[in-house]
């Protein structure tokens, strides 16, 4: 009964409650799709990462007037290491095609740029600018982006668990304080809310080791259309599927719902 009057809630309006009728306040993508991009047009994978790029610059600018408040992409994974050293030489070389083209724009606008996922391992160079990313952005309160550049989440548990290990043999932390709010505070999204949509474009279904902890309830939308070609329109598609959710956050179906059943 229940599970036919939530099929019957998805073909009308989602009822109020998080992130009910609301657009999703934290959305995050794993950008996927650029090599197939331009296979299909016989171009090197080089040049599907470029068109990718312009594809973040169009939703990160679409977003705020979906009702996106937190947007969240996946740029480099800590597993696109093992691609070929071209490939990851081109991948290394997309923030500064990025930012040179849209810092100043951003800052601008109000967002503020955060880069999520592991500094070492990436060249001086490209943890200078992400690190003036942030630097130049930090005032902003507008709208938040975050870069997961060398991310894994993984990696991300991991370093989190070291970090509060460590605290803990120094004798700062109390082991028996642990729980989810402190562990956390340790993640390299500490402080982001969790998100509420993720979304895989380019027919993949999967995480990728993207947002592990994060991803906890957060609704998982996948599309076909590969990330060079995203859009305003592909985005709001995205966030209409997610509006016919009923989310519960592991509570019962709520009166309602039963009545209306
Ligand atoms: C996304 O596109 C870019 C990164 C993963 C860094 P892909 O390069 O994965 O494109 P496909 O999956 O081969 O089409
Ligand atoms: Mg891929």
């Amino acid at each position: 009964m229940a599970a036919r009057s939530r099929t019957s809630r998805e073909r009308s309006e989602p009822a109020p409650g998080p992130g009910g009728p609301q657009a999703p306040l934290h959305v995050a993508i794993v950008m996927d799709g650029n090599g197939r991009w331009a296979q299909k047009r016989g171009l090197p994978r080089t040049l599907g990462h470029r068109a990718g790029v312009e594809a973040l610059k169009r939703t990160v600018a679409a977003a705020p007037g979906l009702g996106v408040r937190w947007l969240t992409v996946f740029g480099f994974s800590t597993e696109n290491w093992s691609r070929p050293a071209a490939e990851v030489s081109e991948l290394m070389a997309l923030p500064k095609r990025y930012f040179d083209a849209d810092l100043k724009r951003l800052e601008r606008e109000g967002v503020r740029v955060r880069a999520l996922g592991r500094r070492q391992g990436l060249a001086p160079d490209v943890v200078a600018l992400l690190d003036e990313a942030e630097r130049r952005t930090a005032g902003n309160d507008r709208f938040f982006l975050q870069v997961a550049f060398n991310y894994g989440g993984q990696a991300d548990i991991a370093d989190a668990a070291r970090r509060l290990a460590e605290a803990a043999a120094e004798g700062r932390l109390d082991p028996a304080s642990i729980d989810e709010k402190v562990f956390a505070g340790g993640l390299s999204t500490a402080g982001l809310p969790p998100a509420d949509l993720i979304v895989r474009p380019s027919g993949e279904q999967r995480l990728s080791n993207f947002l592990l902890w994060e991803a906890a309830y957060a609704e998982l939308v996948f599309q076909d259309v590969l990330w060079p070609d995203y859009d305003e329109a592909s985005l709001a598609a995205a966030i209409a599927a997610f509006r016919a959710r009923d989310r519960r956050f592991g509570g019962a179906v709520s009166d309602d719902v039963l009545v209306a059943g």
